[in-house]
Protein backbone atom coordinates (compact mmCIF):
# COMPACT_ATOMS: atom_id res chain seq x y z
CA UNK A 1 0.00 0.00 0.00
CA UNK A 2 1.41 3.43 -0.92
CA UNK A 3 2.24 5.42 2.19
CA UNK A 4 -0.18 7.58 3.13
CA UNK A 5 -1.54 10.33 6.05
CA UNK A 6 -5.16 10.30 6.06
CA UNK A 7 -7.19 11.63 8.96
CA UNK A 8 -10.80 12.06 8.17
CA UNK A 9 -12.37 10.20 10.59
CA UNK A 10 -16.15 9.64 8.91
CA UNK A 11 -16.78 10.17 4.84
CA UNK A 12 -20.08 11.76 4.72
CA UNK A 13 -19.44 14.49 1.96
CA UNK A 14 -16.99 15.48 -0.34
CA UNK A 15 -17.42 19.51 -0.04
CA UNK A 16 -14.18 19.97 1.56
CA UNK A 17 -12.15 17.09 0.26
CA UNK A 18 -8.50 18.40 -0.60
CA UNK A 19 -6.51 17.30 -3.66
CA UNK A 20 -4.35 15.76 -1.28
CA UNK A 21 -6.92 13.56 -0.57
CA UNK A 22 -8.65 12.78 -4.04
CA UNK A 23 -4.89 11.78 -4.72
CA UNK A 24 -4.99 9.39 -1.54
CA UNK A 25 -7.64 7.80 -2.34
CA UNK A 26 -6.99 7.43 -6.75
CA UNK A 27 -2.94 6.23 -5.42
CA UNK A 28 -4.56 3.65 -2.78
CA UNK A 29 -7.33 2.72 -5.10
CA UNK A 30 -4.98 1.75 -7.78
CA UNK A 31 -3.16 -0.70 -5.27
CA UNK A 32 -6.28 -2.58 -4.47
CA UNK A 33 -6.76 -3.14 -8.67
CA UNK A 34 -4.03 -4.98 -8.21
CA UNK A 35 -4.83 -6.95 -5.85
CA UNK A 36 -8.04 -7.51 -7.44
CA UNK A 37 -5.85 -8.66 -10.41
CA UNK A 38 -4.32 -11.51 -8.60
CA UNK A 39 -5.70 -14.75 -8.32
CA UNK A 40 -5.84 -14.54 -4.43
CA UNK A 41 -7.68 -11.27 -4.09
CA UNK A 42 -8.01 -11.20 -0.30
CA UNK A 43 -6.21 -8.85 1.67
CA UNK A 44 -5.89 -9.47 6.07
CA UNK A 45 -5.92 -5.56 6.52
CA UNK A 46 -9.21 -5.41 8.32
CA UNK A 47 -8.76 -8.85 9.48
CA UNK A 48 -11.56 -8.86 12.75
CA UNK A 49 -12.79 -5.71 12.26
CA UNK A 50 -16.70 -5.41 11.49
CA UNK A 51 -18.22 -3.46 8.74
CA UNK A 52 -22.33 -3.17 8.83
CA UNK A 53 -23.98 -1.83 5.82
CA UNK A 54 -26.86 -0.39 6.68
CA UNK A 55 -29.17 0.23 4.10
CA UNK A 56 -32.74 1.76 4.69
CA UNK A 57 -33.06 1.99 1.16
CA UNK A 58 -32.77 -0.36 -1.96
CA UNK A 59 -29.72 -1.08 -3.89
CA UNK A 60 -27.95 -3.27 -5.94
CA UNK A 61 -24.16 -2.11 -7.13
CA UNK A 62 -23.28 0.17 -3.87
CA UNK A 63 -24.21 -2.38 -0.89
CA UNK A 64 -22.78 -5.33 -2.82
CA UNK A 65 -19.65 -3.81 -4.06
CA UNK A 66 -19.02 -2.33 -0.24
CA UNK A 67 -19.78 -5.79 1.12
CA UNK A 68 -17.14 -7.14 -1.39
CA UNK A 69 -14.48 -4.79 -0.54
CA UNK A 70 -14.96 -5.22 2.93
CA UNK A 71 -15.01 -9.06 2.53
CA UNK A 72 -11.66 -8.84 0.30
CA UNK A 73 -10.09 -7.01 3.38
CA UNK A 74 -10.99 -9.40 5.07
CA UNK A 75 -13.22 -7.66 7.04
CA UNK A 76 -16.73 -9.65 9.06
CA UNK A 77 -19.50 -7.88 7.63
CA UNK A 78 -23.43 -7.25 8.71
CA UNK A 79 -25.96 -6.63 5.99
CA UNK A 80 -29.06 -5.21 7.20
CA UNK A 81 -31.86 -4.13 5.29
CA UNK A 82 -34.67 -1.83 7.10
CA UNK A 83 -37.75 -4.10 5.44
CA UNK A 84 -36.77 -7.12 7.18
CA UNK A 85 -35.60 -5.30 10.52
CA UNK A 86 -37.13 -4.23 14.02
CA UNK A 87 -37.62 -0.59 12.08
CA UNK A 88 -41.20 -2.88 11.01
CA UNK A 89 -41.78 -3.00 14.91
CA UNK A 90 -41.13 1.00 15.42
CA UNK A 91 -37.17 0.96 16.41
CA UNK A 92 -35.60 4.31 15.08
CA UNK A 93 -32.81 4.70 13.21
CA UNK A 94 -30.35 5.75 16.19
CA UNK A 95 -31.19 2.84 17.90
CA UNK A 96 -30.63 0.03 15.13
CA UNK A 97 -27.57 2.47 14.68
CA UNK A 98 -26.35 1.77 18.56
CA UNK A 99 -27.64 -1.77 17.98
CA UNK A 100 -24.63 -2.21 15.82
CA UNK A 101 -22.25 -0.21 17.78
CA UNK A 102 -23.50 -3.28 21.11
CA UNK A 103 -22.09 -5.53 18.60
CA UNK A 104 -18.69 -3.93 18.07
CA UNK A 105 -19.22 -2.45 14.76
CA UNK A 106 -16.09 -0.52 13.40
CA UNK A 107 -17.58 0.78 9.96
CA UNK A 108 -21.14 1.59 9.32
CA UNK A 109 -21.71 2.14 5.86
CA UNK A 110 -25.05 3.95 5.41
CA UNK A 111 -27.62 4.62 2.71
CA UNK A 112 -30.97 6.32 3.43
CA UNK A 113 -33.43 8.31 1.84
CA UNK A 114 -33.74 11.20 3.57
CA UNK A 115 -30.43 13.66 3.30
CA UNK A 116 -28.48 13.93 6.52
CA UNK A 117 -29.02 10.58 8.25
CA UNK A 118 -25.24 9.38 8.40
CA UNK A 119 -24.53 12.50 9.40
CA UNK A 120 -26.82 12.66 12.07
CA UNK A 121 -25.17 8.82 12.89
CA UNK A 122 -21.99 10.10 13.00
CA UNK A 123 -22.70 13.08 14.85
CA UNK A 124 -24.06 11.14 17.83
CA UNK A 125 -21.25 8.54 17.60
CA UNK A 126 -18.43 11.24 18.43
CA UNK A 127 -20.89 12.28 21.13
CA UNK A 128 -20.78 9.05 22.48
CA UNK A 129 -17.07 9.28 21.74
CA UNK A 130 -17.35 5.90 20.21
CA UNK A 131 -14.56 5.51 17.57
CA UNK A 132 -16.79 4.22 14.92
CA UNK A 133 -16.44 5.73 11.39
CA UNK A 134 -19.55 6.56 9.19
CA UNK A 135 -19.42 6.53 5.73
CA UNK A 136 -22.12 7.97 3.20
CA UNK A 137 -23.68 5.19 0.77
CA UNK A 138 -26.10 7.70 -0.36
CA UNK A 139 -28.21 10.05 1.57
CA UNK A 140 -31.18 11.65 0.17
CA UNK A 141 -30.59 13.90 -2.62
CA UNK A 142 -27.52 15.05 -0.19
CA UNK A 143 -24.27 13.17 -1.80
CA UNK A 144 -22.95 9.88 -2.47
CA UNK A 145 -19.43 10.23 -1.93
CA UNK A 146 -18.22 6.51 -2.85
CA UNK A 147 -20.19 7.05 -6.60
CA UNK A 148 -18.33 10.28 -7.14
CA UNK A 149 -15.05 8.79 -6.00
CA UNK A 150 -15.40 5.63 -8.13
CA UNK A 151 -16.25 8.09 -11.34
CA UNK A 152 -13.17 10.12 -10.60
CA UNK A 153 -11.32 6.33 -10.89
CA UNK A 154 -12.70 5.33 -13.79
CA UNK A 155 -12.14 8.71 -15.38
CA UNK A 156 -8.40 9.30 -14.42
CA UNK A 157 -7.42 5.59 -14.99
CA UNK A 158 -8.54 5.85 -18.54
CA UNK A 159 -6.11 8.56 -19.20
CA UNK A 160 -3.40 6.90 -17.20
CA UNK A 161 -4.12 3.61 -15.94
CA UNK A 162 -0.85 3.38 -14.38
CA UNK A 163 -0.86 6.16 -12.44
CA UNK A 164 -4.64 7.74 -11.93
CA UNK A 165 -4.06 11.25 -10.13
CA UNK A 166 -6.13 14.55 -10.56
CA UNK A 167 -3.55 16.82 -12.17
CA UNK A 168 -4.66 14.46 -15.16
CA UNK A 169 -7.99 15.99 -15.75
CA UNK A 170 -6.81 19.28 -15.40
CA UNK A 171 -8.77 21.54 -18.63
CA UNK A 172 -10.78 18.12 -19.59
CA UNK A 173 -14.42 19.15 -20.46
CA UNK A 174 -16.84 16.52 -18.23
CA UNK A 175 -20.55 16.98 -19.00
CA UNK A 176 -22.99 15.68 -16.34
CA UNK A 177 -26.65 15.26 -18.24
CA UNK A 178 -29.99 14.54 -16.70
CA UNK A 179 -31.76 14.93 -13.66
CA UNK A 180 -29.39 17.16 -11.59
CA UNK A 181 -32.17 18.30 -9.22
CA UNK A 182 -32.89 14.57 -7.51
CA UNK A 183 -29.48 13.72 -8.04
CA UNK A 184 -27.16 13.07 -4.86
CA UNK A 185 -24.47 11.46 -7.64
CA UNK A 186 -24.08 14.82 -9.01
CA UNK A 187 -23.76 16.52 -5.89
CA UNK A 188 -21.11 15.16 -4.88
CA UNK A 189 -19.37 15.29 -8.49
CA UNK A 190 -19.51 18.72 -8.22
CA UNK A 191 -17.27 18.64 -6.05
CA UNK A 192 -14.66 16.17 -7.17
CA UNK A 193 -14.75 17.00 -10.52
CA UNK A 194 -14.38 20.95 -10.45
CA UNK A 195 -11.03 20.30 -7.63
CA UNK A 196 -9.53 18.23 -10.40
CA UNK A 197 -9.51 21.56 -12.39
CA UNK A 198 -11.55 20.61 -15.26
CA UNK A 199 -14.10 22.27 -16.21
CA UNK A 200 -17.65 20.93 -15.30
CA UNK A 201 -20.99 21.17 -17.65
CA UNK A 202 -24.34 20.58 -16.28
CA UNK A 203 -27.42 19.84 -19.18
CA UNK A 204 -31.00 19.08 -18.09
CA UNK A 205 -34.73 20.46 -19.30
CA UNK A 206 -34.67 23.87 -16.84
CA UNK A 207 -37.32 21.89 -14.66
CA UNK A 208 -34.91 19.29 -13.12
CA UNK A 209 -31.13 21.67 -13.32
CA UNK A 210 -32.47 25.40 -11.45
CA UNK A 211 -30.28 28.09 -12.29
CA UNK A 212 -28.97 28.04 -8.46
CA UNK A 213 -26.60 24.98 -9.12
CA UNK A 214 -24.81 27.64 -10.78
CA UNK A 215 -23.73 29.04 -7.49
CA UNK A 216 -23.69 25.76 -5.82
CA UNK A 217 -19.72 25.85 -6.24
CA UNK A 218 -19.35 29.37 -5.24
CA UNK A 219 -21.34 29.98 -2.58
CA UNK A 220 -20.77 27.12 -0.50
CA UNK A 221 -18.60 28.62 2.06
CA UNK A 222 -15.83 26.16 1.01
CA UNK A 223 -13.43 29.55 0.99
CA UNK A 224 -10.51 28.19 -0.13
CA UNK A 225 -11.70 26.61 -3.18
CA UNK A 226 -13.55 29.75 -4.11
CA UNK A 227 -12.59 30.63 -7.56
CA UNK A 228 -10.58 27.96 -8.69
CA UNK A 229 -13.71 25.62 -9.77
CA UNK A 230 -15.01 25.68 -13.46
CA UNK A 231 -18.43 24.98 -13.18
CA UNK A 232 -21.77 26.01 -15.57
CA UNK A 233 -25.12 25.52 -16.78
CA UNK A 234 -26.93 24.63 -19.91
CA UNK A 235 -30.13 23.77 -20.80
CA UNK A 236 -29.54 22.67 -23.92
CA UNK A 237 -27.86 19.68 -24.64
CA UNK A 238 -25.21 20.57 -27.26
CA UNK A 239 -23.48 23.58 -25.51
CA UNK A 240 -22.37 21.02 -23.26
CA UNK A 241 -21.54 18.09 -24.97
CA UNK A 242 -19.78 20.58 -27.47
CA UNK A 243 -15.97 19.38 -27.56
CA UNK A 244 -16.39 17.13 -24.17
CA UNK A 245 -13.70 14.42 -23.10
CA UNK A 246 -16.72 12.26 -20.48
CA UNK A 247 -20.16 12.47 -20.89
CA UNK A 248 -22.16 11.19 -17.94
CA UNK A 249 -25.54 11.09 -18.09
CA UNK A 250 -28.08 10.41 -14.75
CA UNK A 251 -31.47 8.27 -14.55
CA UNK A 252 -34.38 10.12 -13.93
CA UNK A 253 -35.63 9.32 -10.78
CA UNK A 254 -39.12 9.11 -10.56
CA UNK A 255 -39.54 7.69 -7.09
CA UNK A 256 -37.89 11.41 -6.15
CA UNK A 257 -40.09 13.24 -8.33
CA UNK A 258 -43.31 14.85 -6.68
CA UNK A 259 -44.83 16.72 -9.56
CA UNK A 260 -44.86 16.69 -13.59
CA UNK A 261 -41.39 17.65 -14.21
CA UNK A 262 -41.30 16.41 -18.29
CA UNK A 263 -44.11 16.36 -21.19
CA UNK A 264 -43.17 12.54 -22.08
CA UNK A 265 -40.46 10.31 -21.77
CA UNK A 266 -40.18 10.50 -25.67
CA UNK A 267 -39.88 13.92 -25.58
CA UNK A 268 -36.86 13.53 -23.14
CA UNK A 269 -34.96 11.22 -24.68
CA UNK A 270 -35.20 13.00 -28.07
CA UNK A 271 -33.49 16.55 -26.37
CA UNK A 272 -31.62 14.76 -23.68
CA UNK A 273 -30.99 10.95 -24.03
CA UNK A 274 -27.35 10.46 -25.30
CA UNK A 275 -27.14 8.72 -28.16
CA UNK A 276 -23.79 8.06 -30.65
CA UNK A 277 -25.58 10.84 -33.16
CA UNK A 278 -25.24 13.34 -30.18
CA UNK A 279 -21.77 12.39 -29.24
CA UNK A 280 -20.33 13.53 -32.84
CA UNK A 281 -20.51 16.89 -30.91
CA UNK A 282 -18.13 15.70 -28.37
CA UNK A 283 -14.24 14.97 -28.93
CA UNK A 284 -13.75 11.56 -31.20
CA UNK A 285 -12.72 9.81 -28.13
CA UNK A 286 -15.43 10.82 -25.78
CA UNK A 287 -16.28 8.39 -22.91
CA UNK A 288 -20.06 7.84 -21.78
CA UNK A 289 -20.45 6.59 -17.86
CA UNK A 290 -23.52 6.24 -16.21
CA UNK A 291 -23.98 5.28 -12.49
CA UNK A 292 -26.58 2.79 -12.83
CA UNK A 293 -29.55 1.90 -12.68
CA UNK A 294 -29.91 2.45 -16.52
CA UNK A 295 -33.56 3.31 -17.86
CA UNK A 296 -32.21 1.47 -21.75
CA UNK A 297 -33.36 4.04 -23.99
CA UNK A 298 -34.44 7.34 -21.63
CA UNK A 299 -31.05 8.80 -20.65
CA UNK A 300 -28.84 6.68 -22.86
CA UNK A 301 -29.86 4.93 -25.97
CA UNK A 302 -29.43 0.39 -25.45
CA UNK A 303 -26.95 0.17 -28.30
CA UNK A 304 -25.08 2.81 -26.41
CA UNK A 305 -24.80 1.26 -23.13
CA UNK A 306 -23.71 -1.38 -24.42
CA UNK A 307 -21.37 -0.21 -27.01
CA UNK A 308 -17.31 -0.94 -25.18
CA UNK A 309 -16.04 1.71 -27.41
CA UNK A 310 -17.46 4.08 -25.68
CA UNK A 311 -19.25 2.99 -22.49
CA UNK A 312 -17.53 3.26 -19.53
CA UNK A 313 -20.28 1.79 -17.34
CA UNK A 314 -19.36 -1.88 -16.91
CA UNK A 315 -16.09 -0.46 -15.83
CA UNK A 316 -17.40 1.78 -13.23
CA UNK A 317 -19.12 -0.93 -12.03
CA UNK A 318 -15.57 -2.82 -11.39
CA UNK A 319 -13.73 0.10 -10.20
CA UNK A 320 -16.64 0.64 -7.63
CA UNK A 321 -15.04 -2.49 -5.26
CA UNK A 322 -11.20 -0.87 -5.16
CA UNK A 323 -12.54 2.53 -4.60
CA UNK A 324 -14.62 0.91 -1.58
CA UNK A 325 -12.10 -1.05 -0.50
CA UNK A 326 -9.54 1.81 -0.48
CA UNK A 327 -11.96 4.10 1.53
CA UNK A 328 -12.70 1.02 4.28
CA UNK A 329 -8.89 0.90 4.12
CA UNK A 330 -8.27 4.43 5.18
CA UNK A 331 -10.60 5.06 7.67
CA UNK A 332 -10.47 1.62 9.32
CA UNK A 333 -6.45 1.21 9.11
CA UNK A 334 -6.06 3.53 12.63
CA UNK A 335 -8.48 1.08 13.97
CA UNK A 336 -6.26 -2.19 14.73
CA UNK A 337 -7.52 -4.10 16.96
C1 LIG B 1 -27.35 6.14 -7.71
C2 LIG B 1 -27.99 6.41 -6.38
O1 LIG B 1 -28.48 5.50 -5.71
O2 LIG B 1 -27.96 7.56 -6.00
N1 LIG B 1 -27.01 4.85 -8.00
C3 LIG B 1 -25.95 4.23 -7.43
O3 LIG B 1 -25.71 4.31 -6.25
N2 LIG B 1 -25.17 3.51 -8.24
C4 LIG B 1 -28.08 6.82 -8.82
C5 LIG B 1 -29.51 6.45 -9.06
O4 LIG B 1 -30.19 5.86 -8.23
O5 LIG B 1 -29.98 6.80 -10.15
Amino acid sequence: MPTTTWNRHHILSLADFTPTEYNAILQTTASFQEVLSRRTKKVPTLQGQVVANLFFEPSTRTRSSFELAAKRLSADTLNFASATSSMTKGETILDTAKTYLAMGCDIMVIRHTCAGVPNAIATEMDRLGERVSVLNAGDGQHEHPSQALLDLFTICSIIDPVNPRLELLKDKKIAIVGDILHSRVARSNIWSLTASGAELHLAAPPTLLPKLFADYVNDSGVSELNGKRKLFIHWRLEDALRDADFVMTLRLQKERMTAHLLPSLREYHQMFGITRAKLDWCKPNVKVLHPGPVNRGVEISSDLMDDPEFSLIQSQVTSGVAVRMALLYLIGSGKAV
